[in-house]
């Protein structure tokens, strides 16, 4: 899960390796623990990596520096080997002849990199990577003709991967194997790279490659071709990226300037899907079964709709984890429909869900925020989230407007529940909530040495419980969990003392869950945890109290998420976390 991109430019006099650093800092989000860049000048490949950020790396090491108008970079989330030099990427051949840089992961690493041992090839790093250059080369040095030397390196490759090589004959060569790769056309040239982002505006037009493609770029132009050797016309499209929203305006970081963008990005969300609201209607209401998949904040949302559709739609749907799809056989044939949610359109497991159901028949229907991802063109039909790149690594504006999109939805099935005019009521109150921050900054001081911190919410709240354990725990680094208030006394009361903080999502929008859960803070508060109540009324039983705008009952989930991520985004830099990049994570996780 890294980001890939290589250069060829047109004019000698213009430098790959400062396109090459333009690109890699847009798609840090792909991966951020370490960067590197290989040029070649003079028939020679000039290497340079090193651990850390884009601008950490460049600065100490001047990755600029590196002459050549032809070059490959990448940015690494590590999955085979530790966080090392040696590890970056790219990583060179025997005798340096060919570079690479890889995005996913070989599966039959060890084998090829036993069998390239036994024939001398010494390996460097610990990835499985370096088998790549290698085993091209040797192929290479037998047949000396690359199309057919690409076709049988892959045919020995096995797992999902994409990479580029970059050849002395200055030619590059970009293969996509169920990772993203485009290649990118301009009057400078061409760029290849894992996703939109990393064009600059010297790219225009865009040719996505189709999985088990690969493509030779050279001086002459460009060939693309299947694994098994069929030259391939794929059309290009204009890019339509608008390059200016790259940018974190007067705030310090992306993550809380797209907490503050929902006062917009939820009353933009699906609107240029509006045909699309009617596809899904029918095609749901022609379904048996309807499944909703996602990962992580994603997945939070195929929660809350598990509780939204019975309740507005008179509907039963079934949220399934996209990791743990493939345990689900029986469900999935003609007569079902799975709605898969994704911000990027591009997380493997919920692309290897969605291929699952659609080799069963059923059909597909995404809520996705990059309409150019692969996940919409598995789709039979898409609603995009429109709410603009997100950069942060936590999902935040993205979430909200997943979470809208289903009320939207929902209308269609139920329209007494008028979603679109009451929308404005949210935003106001979300707005209230980011006006007045000093109630959540207060608890922040309070939570910033603890270690574990528990969440508890009933119903269309538990999942929103979920994702705000999930913000924190991302963000702050503190162990946080989401529990169903209704399951605390069926064993995680036993975590509970006098140390503990508990923070209890109890919006006023039903009595009797409202009475229970203050029958639940009772309880706690016998154990000696303090109590965090986030609600639209103040009761004495909470400690400390964040005051919740009333809206109407429905939409509650959709504004008391923003504390949580307010409480995560300020903790995390009190705890001197960078929020925008949190360790170990990734933006978009394409590895399964
Ligand atoms: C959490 C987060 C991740 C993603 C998950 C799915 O803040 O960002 O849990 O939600 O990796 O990503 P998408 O939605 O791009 O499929």
């Amino acid at each position: 899960m890294c980001s890939i991109i290589g250069c060829l430019h047109s004019d000698s006099n213009l430098d790959a390796s400062i396109t090459l650093i333009e690109s890699m800092r847009k798609m840090e989000y792909r991966g951020y623990d370490s960067v590197g860049i290989a040029t070649l000048n003079d028939n020679q490949i000039l290497l340079k990596k090193g651990v850390g950020r884009v601008s950490v790396v460049n600065q100490k090491l001047s990755l600029n520096d590196l002459n050549g108008e032809i070059g490959i970079g990448h940015t690494r989330w590590a999955t085979h080997g530790g966080v090392t030099e040696l590890n970056a990427h790219p990583h060179l051949s025997a005798e340096d002849k060919i570079a690479v840089v890889h995005n996913g992961i070989i599966e039959n690493h060890l084998d090829l990199k036993n069998d390239l041992k036994s024939h001398g090839i010494i390996f460097k790093s610990e990835t499985d990577t370096e088998v790549i250059p290698n085993l091209l080369l040797s192929i290479l040095n037998k047949k000396n003709e690359i199309k057919s030397a690409v076709i049988k390196t892959v045919s020995k490759l096995t797992g999902q991967y994409s990479f580029i090589a970059m050849l002395k004959n200055k030619s590059l060569i970009g293969v996509k194997n169920h990772e993203p790769l485009i290649l990118g056309l301009g009057p400078d040239g061409y760029v290849l790279s894992s996703d939109i982002l990393g064009f600059s505006k010297n790219v225009n037009d865009v040719i996505y490659l189709d999985d088990e493609q690969f493509v030779i770029v050279n001086s002459n132009g460009y060939s693309i071709y299947d694994f098994k050797g069929n030259p391939i016309n794929l059309t290009s499209t204009k890019l339509t990226k608008t390059f200016e929203t790259w940018d974190k305006g007067h705030y310090d970081h992306f993550t809380i300037k797209e907490i503050h963008e929902q006062t917009s990005t939820i009353l933009q969300s699906g609107i240029h899907s509006l045909n699309e609201f009617n596809t899904f209607f029918n095609i749901l209401k022609n379904s048996k079964r309807i499944y909703i998949t996602g990962s992580g904040t994603s997945y939070n949302s195929a929660l809350v709709a598990k509780y939204l559709f019975p309740k507005i739609a008179g509907m039963n749907i079934e949220p399934i984890l996209s990791s743990e799809m493939n345990f689900f056989e029986n469900c999935f044939d003609e007569h079902s429909t799975l709605i898969a949610i994704s911000q990027s359109g591009e997380s493997a497991d919920v692309l290897n869900a969605v291929a699952f159901a659609k080799e069963r028949n059923s059909r597909i229907l995404s809520i996705v925020n990059t309409t150019t991802s692969s996940l919409v063109k598995s789709s039979d039909s898409f609603i995009g989230l429109n709410c603009g790149y997100e950069v942060g690594v936590a999902a935040t504006k993205s979430f909200t407007s997943q979470i809208t999109i289903l009320y939207r939805l929902l209308e269609k099935f139920n329209p007494t529940q008028k979603t679109t005019s009451q929308l404005n009521l949210v935003v106001d109150a979300i707005s209230k909530i980011l006006n007045d921050q000093k109630p959540v900054i207060d608890i922040c001081n309070k939570l910033k040495d603890v270690d574990h911190l528990y969440i508890l919410g009933r119903g269309a709240h538990y999942p929103i419980a979920k994702e705000g354990a999930l913000k924190i725990k991302e963000l702050t680094y503190i162990h946080a969990e989401g529990i169903a208030a209704g399951e605390l006394k069926h064993g995680p009361l036993a975590l509970i003392d006098n140390s503990t903080y508990v923070i209890m999502i109890n919006p006023k929008d039903d009595s009797s869950i409202y009475a229970d859960n203050i029958s639940n803070a009772s309880e706690i508060k016998s154990r000696g945890a303090k109590i965090i109540g986030i609600s639209n009324e103040y009761d004495q039983i909470y400690d400390y109290w964040i005051p919740l705008p009333d809206v109407p009952k429905i939409f509650y989930p959709l504004i008391e998420i923003v504390p949580f991520q307010l409480i995560a985004y300020h903790l995390s830099i009190e705890r001197g976390n960078d929020p925008d990049y949190p360790r170990n994570l990734a933006k978009s996780v394409t590895v399964k």
